[in-house]
């Protein structure tokens, strides 16, 4: 009998073949990326953002690269009730989820004082409760199906209050100290959960922002956005609790519980201050 071909990528079923993953924010930015890591292992895609020629863009040429199936489906998350809403639309296309990457989030810059109050809990709906709503709504079919998981998107504001921009940070720690609750309530499930904190990345973020004049932005140079979902696609794989990316992030965020609370609340304050 002819043996196959170990180089022959037909032959070799991939890691991700007969599941979906659902990802949110994928129409730029990390989540394109992240798509693109889980359509490279072989699982077909469901992507949503709000802008839907984008969505469709990334889905067509994913699909076509990796020979997966993707669905693009638009909407606003930050809506009240979007995620059944999603939900429900996956669900007439005849679609299931095995992994969600709750990766759609989006912070404002500068003071709480005369802030607008409609961008302030637009943070809380879409970083937070849009992320609640979703793994809540697929949690148990992963628990009962053994398989797939949660990867989660927070940031390393998770590790410290940010003065100058509090609900951002306020948002990503709530992120952060779900998903390693998660992490630890579906251990030994078979089930994943990991939290990806990047620092500052290259993407549409900051100028959405408004972090661009701040003193944080001069400090180093921003990584990539595929390198980080690599990183983050990986730490998912292994079930990896959380993802730190970079050294010089994971060296910041592992000090800062130790340092002074006054010394670490006046740091953030200067770095988030106009340069
Ligand atoms: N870039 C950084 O420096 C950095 C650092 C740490 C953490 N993060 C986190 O990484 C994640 C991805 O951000 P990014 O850097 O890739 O930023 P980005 O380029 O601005 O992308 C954000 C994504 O979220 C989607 N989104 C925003 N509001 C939405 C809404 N109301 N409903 C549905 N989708 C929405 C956007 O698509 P539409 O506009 O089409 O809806 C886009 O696809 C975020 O959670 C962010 O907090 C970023």
């Amino acid at each position: 009998m002819p043996r196959l071909q170990s180089g022959n990528i037909m032959a070799r079923k991939r890691k991700g073949e007969g599941q979906t993953a659902l990802v949110t924010g994928a129409s730029m930015g990390i989540g394109v990326d992240l798509a693109e890591c889980f359509a490279k292992d072989g699982y077909d895609l469901i992507l949503t953002a709000r802008s839907e020629s984008a969505l469709k863009d990334v889905a067509a040429k994913l699909a076509g690269k990796y020979n997966v199936k993707a669905a693009a489906i638009a909407l606003d998350l930050g809506a009240t009730g979007a995620g059944h809403r999603l939900a429900e639309e996956i669900r007439s296309r005849g679609l299931s989820v095995d992994v969600l990457v709750n990766n759609a989030g989006f912070g404002v810059a500068g003071a709480f004082d005369g802030a607008d109050e409609t961008g302030q809990l637009g943070m809380i709906d879409l970083n937070v409760r849009a992320l609640v709503e979703l793994t809540h709504i697929y949690w148990p079919s992963m628990l009962a199906k053994k398989r797939g998981g949660v990867l989660n998107v927070a940031s390393t504001a998770a590790f410290q209050p940010g003065p100058l921009m509090a609900v951002y940070y306020a948002s990503k720690a709530f992120v952060l100290s779900f998903s390693e609750a998660l992490w630890k309530e579906a251990e030994k499930t078979g089930v994943h959960v990991s939290c990806l904190c990047p620092g500052p990345t290259v993407s549409q973020f900051r100028e959405r922002a408004g972090t661009g004049k701040t003193k944080l932005s001069r400090v180093g140079t921003p990584m990539s956005s595929a390198g980080v979902a690599r990183m983050g696609y990986r730490a998912f794989q292994g079930n990896r609790r959380v993802m730190i990316t970079g050294a010089r992030n994971k060296i910041l965020a592992r000090l800062a519980p130790f340092l002074p609370r006054k010394t670490l609340l006046s740091t953030v304050y200067n770095l988030q201050s106009p340069a």
